[in-house]
C-alpha cells in the first residue's frame, strides 16, 4: 500500500510543508521568517502572523514539488506541541480544515518526537542505515535539551534533561552577548572553527543525566563583561577564541551526560538531534567518541536538523500505520508534558 501524507511544522519561527510517499521525503518546503532579525530573538505575535501568510504558499510549494494532488493524499500531520501558542495554532487550524475538507485522518505530531524519528525519513535513491531499537537520542534545540532512550517509534524514557536553560538557547545567548545575530549557534560554529578554546568555563555539578546551562551564560556574560573593562575591543579581537570556548563548553557538558547515559544503559546505538545537531564541534566530539566507546552514531543531514516539516511526516507515517488519529476538537500544547508514550 503507498501512503502519501501531508507534513505540516509551524511550532516556532519557520513554516514549513512536507510530502512523504511511506518512508520517502517527496518535498520539504520551508519559509524562514527573516522579520525576527531585527529583534535579536522570536517574537512570538510576528511569528502566528508570518505563518498565517507563508502557510498556503508552501503547502502548495511542497503539493506541487512532490507531483501529487491533494485527493492522492492518506492523511495530514502536524505539530501539536511543544512550541509558541499562536504558531502551533495557524498550522493546527490548517490542518484540521485540510483533513475535514478531504475527509482524511488528521494525525497530532509531538514536535520532539519528530525531531528524534527524523533519522527514519529516507531520501530518494539513497536509502541510509536507521537506529536500531533501543537507542539513546541526545535531543538539542533552541527548548530542549533531553537524553532520551527509544524502546520502539512510539515508545520512550526520557531519562536526562536541563534544570533550566536549554543547550540551543545558550548559543544564542552566548551570540547575543557578543552583539551576534540570532539565531546565534550557527554563527557561534562558523567562528569557532577558526578560534581556540582557550578560555576556561567551569562545569556544572548536576547528578544524574540531567544538564544545566544558566551557570555557564552567566560566567560567559562575566567574562566578556570583564574582559571590556580593561579593553574597549576585547569582543572584536577575540570573537573567535571566545565562540570557541563556548562552544567546547557546551560541547564536552553534552558529550559527557551522553557516555554516562550509554554507560548506565548498556545502550551503544546513539542518535543526535534537533538544531543543535547542525553543530560541528558537536558532530566531530560525537564521532571521536564513538570511536572510544564503540558506538554505532546517527548524525542527521543537515537539511533534517533545524525544524522541517519531513520529520512530522514520517511520524505522520508511522501513526498512520498504526490508525493512531486525532480528533476535530483537539487544541495544542506550548510545553513538553512529562509522557511516556508519544
Ligand atoms: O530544532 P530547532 O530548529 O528549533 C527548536 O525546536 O528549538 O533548533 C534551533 C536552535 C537554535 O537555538 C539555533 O541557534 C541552534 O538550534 N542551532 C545551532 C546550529 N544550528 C542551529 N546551534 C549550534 N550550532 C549550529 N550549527
Ligand atoms: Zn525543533
Amino acid at each position: 500500500m503507498t501512503t502519501y501524507i501531508l507534513a505540516i511544522e509551524s511550532s516556532c519561527d519557520d513554516t514549513s510543508a512536507a510530502v512523504l510517499r511511506n518512508d520517502e521525503i517527496l518535498s520539504n518546503v520551508i519559509a524562514n521568517q527573516s522579520i525576527h532579525k531585527k529583534y535579536g530573538g522570536v517574537v512570538p505575535e510576528l511569528a502566528s502572523r508570518a505563518h498565517q501568510e507563508s502557510i498556503i504558499p508552501v503547502v502548495d510549494a511542497a503539493l506541487k514539488e512532490a507531483g501529487i494532488k491533494k485527493e492522492e493524499l492518506s492523511a495530514i500531520a502536524f505539530t501539536r506541541g511543544p512550541g509558541l501558542l499562536g504558531s502551533l495554532l495557524v498550522g493546527l487550524s490548517f490542518a484540521k480544515a485540510f483533513a475535514l475538507g478531504l475527509a482524511i485522518p488528521l494525525v497530532e505530531i509531538d514536535h520532539l518526537h519528530a525531531h528524534i524519528l527524523a533519522h527514519f525519513v529516507q531520501e530518494k535513491g539513497k536509502r541510509k542505515a536507521t537506529p536500531e531499537f533501543p537507542f539513546l537520542c541526545l535531543t538539542v534545540s533552541g527548548g530542549h535539551t533531553q537524553i532520551v532512550q527509544m524502546d520502539s517509534p512510539m515508545q520512550f524514557k526520557v531519562i536526562g534533561s536541563t534544570i533550566d536553560d536549554a543547550a540551543g538557547e545558550t548559543f544564542d545567548k552566548a551570540a547575543k552577548i557578543m552583539g551576534l545575530p540570532y539565531p546565534g549557534g550557527p554563527v557561534i560554529d562558523k567562528l569557532a572553527n577558526i578560534g581556540e578554546a582557550k578560555f576556561p568555563f567551569p562545569r556544572p555539578k548536576i547528578k544524574g543525566l540531567d544538564f544545566s546551562f544558566s551557570g555557564l551564560k552567566t560566567s560567559f556574560l562575566y567574562f566578556v563583561r570583564d574582559g571590556l573593562k580593561e579593553n574597549d575591543n576585547f569582543i572584536e579581537e577575540n570573537k573567535q577564541d571566545l565562540a570557541a570556548s563556548i562552544q567546547h563548553t557546551i560541547v564536552d557538558i553534552l558529550l559527557t551526560k551522553l557516555r554516562k547515559a550509554s554507560h548506565q544503559t548498556n545502550i551503544k546505538e546513539i542518535a543526535i538531534a534537533g538544531g543543535v545537531s547542525a553543530n560541528s564541534g558537536l558532530r566531530n566530539g560525537i564521532t571521536q567518541m564513538a570511536k572510544k566507546e564503540g558506538w554505532n552514531t546517527y548524525i542527521p543531514a543537515f537539511q533534517f536538523t533545524t525544524d522541517n516539516a519531513a520529520m512530522i511526516g514520517i511520524v505522520g507515517y508511522f501513526k498512520y500505520l498504526a490508525h493512531d488519529f486525532s480528533s476535530q476538537d483537539i487544541t495544542p500544547y506550548t510545553r513538553h508534558e512529562a509522557k511516556t508514550k508519544y
